[in-house]
């Protein structure tokens, strides 16, 4: 259980002036902040966190997908103290020590099949970069020097480092910081939402085939996936998407990376993507819920055929960040990792799916709602401007929508979840893993009324008549 840590009145004040004149928020638009507050998170405990003036509210995203195992974990984080009695820091170039050595192991006791060779990093965008790296290096230690290019999905994020940003599929986040490595090309996505009417979803793995024949295979390195889509609103994988992904990359010679950076330590139930969908990637990138977001740390899983030409002779990777595997990061993830089995987390999120999904499912009477996806404690609904035809929303109702409106209006309410466009307008819930039946009902209880509100607003075809308001 955390302490109090609400701050004195006089303290706030000079919170939110520091955090305006010193803090960049990341990803954030500081402009907004001039005529309002900062919200700042002073406190958590298990699915609640509280800000700087005592109001609570219910962690929906995990904080930002990585959360997992609620807040307030003092004896996780406690793990890191002890270990920096032992050693504090050291690095894992040319050294070793055992906490790096014992959390190498155990993620390779829960990575599926030969995943055996694990790689450290600080977060998320290293993993994926590492990953890209190690895909080239690959290829030209085994004799094929032009095999460079990255497949990804449009939409899809792979974080925001320049050779991570190469594969993400987002066009926004991408212009302003062209030209990248060259190499990164896209397929579409699975979203099955918007398929044409008899389209066969499992030819969205067949797209990723198209495009490695028309970069030609000889310069294609890898394929990255991630098991559900984060970006664009939890796209899930059509049933024999992966398989056939896979086929496509054994017959090309080319390595498949599950990006599982939000996909593992149980946000899908299961340890990582491949073992909910029934696939053997090459590598596996991950991070955030690896130590449930208490320190730091990310890892890349490499299978033992991919890792072996860097084991022999002279040959290394010439590649690593000063704090990849940093003792007080991995004994907090050994501690973490504890966790999750000594308290069922993924038992826990299997048996809870359902329940959290039917809740989310309760929402589709609200016309605003079209479509409700998502796998696990990972779920979007997407929202559209009229139900029968799909239609979703043009870029300022977006913005009047999300941004003018549900954000402030579900955070007011004590839920923090995402609204997001980065593709069609969507709220995503990720909550952390300990969330049960009283946090769902929260949940439900803050987004419907939010959502006939904005189906009102945002004069959403047959909202009117179904939320019982007269048209003005
Ligand atoms: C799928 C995926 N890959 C990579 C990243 C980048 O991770 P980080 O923000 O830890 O660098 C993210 C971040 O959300 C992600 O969702």
């Amino acid at each position: 259980m955390a302490t109090t840590g609400q701050p004195a009145a006089g303290a706030v004040a000079t919170l939110q002036e520091s955090a305006k004149r010193h803090l960049w928020m990341a990803f954030t638009r500081m402009g907004a902040y001039a005529e309002s507050e900062v919200p700042i998170i002073v406190r958590g405990d298990g699915c609640y966190v509280w800000d700087e003036h005592g109001n609570r509210y219910l962690d929906g995203l995990s904080s930002l997908f990585c959360a997992n195992l609620g807040h307030g974990r003092v004896e996780i984080a406690r793990a890191g103290a002890e270990q920096a009695e032992r050693i504090d820091y050291f690095s894992t170039w040319s050294y070793a020590h055992p906490p790096a050595i014992e959390l190498a192991a155990k993620v390779a006791s829960l990575a599926p099949g030969d995943l055996n060779r694990v790689f450290f990093t600080s977060g998320g965008s290293e993993s994926v970069e590492s990953a890209l790296k190690l895909a080239r290096a690959y290829h030209k230690l085994t004799g094929h020097p032009n095999k460079t290019k990255v497949v990804a999905r449009e939409i899809a994020y792979h974080g925001a480092s320049l050779g991570a940003l190469s594969a993400t599929g987002i066009p926004a986040l991408r212009t302003p910081f062209e030209p990248f490595t060259p190499g990164g090309v896209h397929v579409p996505n699975t979203n099955v939402y918007r398929l044409p009417e008899g389209f066969d979803p499992v030819a969205l793995a067949d797209a990723v085939r198209e495009r490695i024949l028309f970069e030609g295979p000889e310069t294609v390195a890898a394929v990255i996936l991630e098991p559900v889509q984060n970006a664009g609103g939890c796209f899930t994988p059509p049933h024999g998407y992966f398989q056939r992904v896979r086929e496509i990359c054994d017959e090309l010679d080319v390595l498949m990376i599950s990006d599982d950076v939000i996909c593992s330590f149980g946000r899908l139930g299961t340890w990582f993507g491949a073992q909910r969908y029934h696939y053997q990637p090459d590598i596996v990138t991950t991070a955030k819920g690896i130590t449930g977001a208490i320190a730091p740390l990310g890892a890349m899983i490499v299978s033992d055929r991919v890792a072996e030409p860097f084991m022999e002779g002279a040959e290394m990777f010439l590649h690593g960040f000063t704090f990849a595997g940093h003792p007080i990061c991995a004994a907090v993830a050994l501690a973490a990792i504890d966790a999750y089995e000594r308290e069922g987390i993924l038992e826990h999120v299997r048996a809870n799916e359902a329940p959290f999904r039917a809740m989310l499912e309760s929402l589709r009477d609200i016309p605003i709602v079209g479509d409700v996806r998502g796998a696990g404690y990972f779920h979007a609904i997407e929202l559209v401007k009229d139900r029968d035809t799909k239609e979703t929303f043009d870029d300022d109702e977006a913005e009047t929508l999300l941004r003018g409106f549900l954000s402030g209006e579900l955070f007011r309410r004590g839920l923090i979840c995402r609204a997001d466009d980065r593709g069609d307008p969507v709220i995503q819930l990720s909550p952390p893993l300990i969330a049960g039946a009283e946090q769902f009902e929260e949940i439900e209880a803050v987004l419907r009324p939010v959502l006939e509100e904005a189906t009102r607003r945002m004069h959403v075809r047959g909202g009117t008549e179904r939320v019982g308001v007269r048209r003005a």
